[in-house]
């Protein structure tokens, strides 16, 4: 008969040996990113020109849609973001910048797919979705939540939807420095250990786009991660060598 000692140890032991593999992947394949980068200095300046090519033709003639919907996002990092719905299951995903809703549409297509309950909360301080054209899923998994991401009392509600859920959260809405700060001590409590608050543009201000706009997100994180221990930077999500949020995929770690 197992003793209630050696079931915890049992326990124990299941966790870090289902955890083990993940971080040790994670660990490898950042150290690999980094090598590359200091490796092949003419390799990261070709992703640099290429990011900003992508970036004008993207942002000024060549808008993206998903079904139909317009959005503003990088695929590589869409892809990234998938890949950590689908590890992490999480029950909410809250993106603050909802714009005409094609990015909440992505979250909540993916979530439904590995957290059938889960819902997508989907901040913005205008209303730019059209109900006429979103697709099923909208209905189905998507809060649209009217306000500013920062204003305590759309804070306060969306903690209270989110209660205990295992939950990632996506800012991309006013990409200034004072706003995107804000957001993260306002959201950073409610993501769980393990899961991703995730900084999105990340490259304005010269990292290496827009190098006139000022200080945002990136300075917003790197003054965010001086005072708030339980997050780190996780530059394994960066593999895909070109991305729009270089540093803005932090992972709690504690
Ligand atoms: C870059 S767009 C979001 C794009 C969307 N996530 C997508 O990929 O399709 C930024 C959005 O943030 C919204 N926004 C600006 N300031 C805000 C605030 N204080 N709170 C919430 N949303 C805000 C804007 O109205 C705009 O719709």
């Amino acid at each position: 008969m197992p003793t209630r000692t050696s079931r915890i140890i049992g326990g124990l032991v299941i966790v870090f040996a289902a955890a083990f593999p993940v971080f040790l992947y994670d660990r490898l394949v950042a150290r690999e990113v980094l090598r590359r980068q200091r490796a092949a200095p003419a390799l990261s300046e070709a992703i640099d020109v290429y990011h900003a090519a992508f970036y004008a033709a993207t942002q000024r003639t060549l808008p993206m849609f998903w079904l139909g919907l317009p959005t503003i996002q990088n695929p590589n990092d869409v892809w990234v973001t998938q890949e950590l719905i689908s590890r992490l299951k999480p029950d909410f995903i809250v993106e603050t910048g909802t714009w005409h809703g094609g990015s909440a549409v992505i979250w909540a297509m993916v979530q439904d797919q590995v957290n059938p309950t889960g819902r997508v909360i989907t901040i913005d301080v205008k209303k730019f979705v059209d109900e006429t054209k979103l697709p099923p899923i909208w209905q189905k998994k998507v809060d649209f939540v009217l306000g500013s991401s920062t204003d305590p009392k759309v804070v306060a509600d969306v903690a209270r939807r989110v209660g205990k859920g295992r939950t990632m959260i996506l800012l991309d809405s006013d990409h200034r420095a004072h706003h995107v700060l804000a957001e993260m001590r306002a959201y950073a409590q409610l993501v769980s250990v393990g899961s991703y608050l995730i900084v999105q543009d990340t490259d304005v201000n010269g990292h290496p786009v827009l190098p006139g706009w000022g200080p945002g997100p990136m300075e917003a994180t790197t003054e965010f991660l001086r005072s708030d221990p339980r997050f780190e930077v996780d530059r394994s999500q960066e593999r895909l060598m070109f991305t729009m949020h270089p540093g803005g995929y932090l992972r709690r770690v504690r």
